[in-house]
């Protein structure tokens, strides 16, 4: 693999927690964006990540950063550490919470009254309007020690759909949490063997959940890598279908892939669900000499089409270009839609520029940037009393490489190529990092 300086760049962690108010605007905010821009990422608690690639990574300390819009402008940015044992243990040893260590550095998501930061293979900690640390989340349930960093919400019924996947038996745990945080299934899956679960899917009969090829490889820890995974091209790869409030699930066939984003899913018809995701031919492959891993492609979306008469699962390639960190209107998550937002990935090594495409015409649309500068997940914020599905913002962070500092720009989510309608500029860079959320707020009067 590409050594990558992780040191550099948009991928460059920041050394201290900040606060800024009053930030500049080019263009104008729309009034309607009331909330905060919440981004969670790895971010080294010396301020330097130690190590090339992403397996050194990944692992890093938790650290969020949130912008808070209000009246059409932008009041605040304020970055901070989760208050993990770790921060403590580097920082202030007599601050340790009391709670197990955990570092969920990857999403954000709200449920159930509470903010919570995710990562799979830890404890979900909630967190206030101000990013402080609050306390364990989902303490009332079976996945508060840990589960996956994208559960999905039914934005119907309110319910949270999750699964947790570990490296020992009981490799798989799949569940419901209802909309006042109460477990309604709590339900193990019967696997042989671990894979790496990233992502999942639900609509309004099912879930799905990935057994793809990337999976453990424990010598690897002796051979100096960071964490134990790999690319398995002999395993099976499969689906699991599992019925929306559990029982008995299925196990369907797809070719040899990794899947690491879920974009959506949902009923076609009775007996058909279309799935659409981002899928890698291969990932975290192992080079040759065994020390290092082949350079990963970039992500492609692809649309499988399962038959739940028949178990077959179609699957097909659509468009012409790389791109991950997909996202939607989440008030259709598990339902018919026809708009998906995503980062283009103009070769491997790049997020730089945002893609809207359109189901029902085939076609992209893009927000192109200069070579050098790299952008987040686009994050899609209904207007206030939206009624079609694209009537909307989109937010992303841009990291400039010029000033090295970055920007959030706000796009019109139906004319993403007119460019952004308002930027704020940003004192700070905002690394890389992984996943974020729109925690909505009533406007200040
Ligand atoms: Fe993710």
């Amino acid at each position: 693999m590409t050594d990558i300086d992780l040191n550099a760049g948009a991928l460059a962690p920041v050394a201290a927690e900040t606060d800024f108010a009053d930030l500049p605007v080019s263009g104008r905010l729309p009034d309607d964006l009331n909330g905060v821009l919440v981004r969670n990422g790895p971010n080294p608690l010396a301020g330097r990540f130690e190590g090339l690639g992403v397996l050194s990574w990944w692992p890093e300390a938790a650290m969020l950063h949130g912008i808070r819009f209000e009246n059409g402008r932008a009041r605040t940015y304020r970055n901070r550490w989760l208050r993990t044992q770790r921060w403590a243990r580097a920082h202030d040893a007599a601050r340790a919470p009391s709670y197990a260590d955990t570092n969920p550095n990857v999403n954000v998501i709200r449920h159930a009254g509470a903010t919570l930061a995710l990562a799979e293979g830890g404890a979900p900690l909630a967190i206030d309007a101000a990013l402080d640390t609050a306390g364990p989340g989902l303490p009332r349930t079976a996945f508060a020690s840990g589960m996956t960093a994208h559960p999905k919400t039914d934005p119907h019924s309110g319910e949270l759909f999750t699964f947790r996947a570990g490296w020992k038996p009981p490799y798989l745990r799949y569940g419901v949490i209802d909309a006042t945080g109460e477990q309604r299934v709590d339900q193990e899956i019967a696997m042989t063997s671990a894979s790496m679960m990233h992502d999942m899917a639900i609509t309004a009969t099912h879930a799905i959940l990935f057994d793809t090829n990337v999976a453990y490889d424990f010598t690897m820890l002796a051979r100096g890598h960071r964490m134990p995974l790999r690319w398995h091209g002999e395993r099976e790869a499969r689906l699991c279908v599992v019925p929306r409030n559990g029982g008995a699930v299925r196990w369907l066939g797809i070719a040899p892939c990794f899947i690491q984003h879920v974009v959506n899913a949902y009923d076609a018809d009775a007996a058909t669900i279309v799935l659409d995701a981002i899928r890698y031919p291969w990932y975290l492959r192992l080079a040759p000499d065994g020390a290092g891993f082949d350079d990963n492609p970039p992500g492609a979306l692809w649309r499988y089409r399962i038959d739940l008469t028949t178990g077959e699962v179609g699957e097909t390639a659509v468009g012409e270009c790389g791109v991950e960190l997909p996202r939607i209107n989440d008030r259709f998550c598990g339902r018919a839609y026809r708009y998906l937002y995503a980062v283009e990935q103009p070769t491997p090594f790049e997020m730089r520029g945002l893609v809207r495409y359109d189901w029902a015409s085939g076609t992209f649309a893009r927000f192109s940037l200069p070579q050098g500068d790299q952008n987040s997940e686009p994050i899609f914020v209904p207007r206030a009393g939206a009624r079609a599905e694209d009537e909307g913002w989109l937010l992303a962070c841009v990291y400039r490489h010029a000033s090295d500092t970055s920007d959030v720009v706000v796009l019109d989510a139906r004319d993403i190529s007119g460019g952004p309608v308002a930027t704020v500029h940003l004192p700070v860079r905002i690394p890389t990092g992984f996943h974020g959320a729109w925690l909505e707020q009533a406007a200040a009067t």
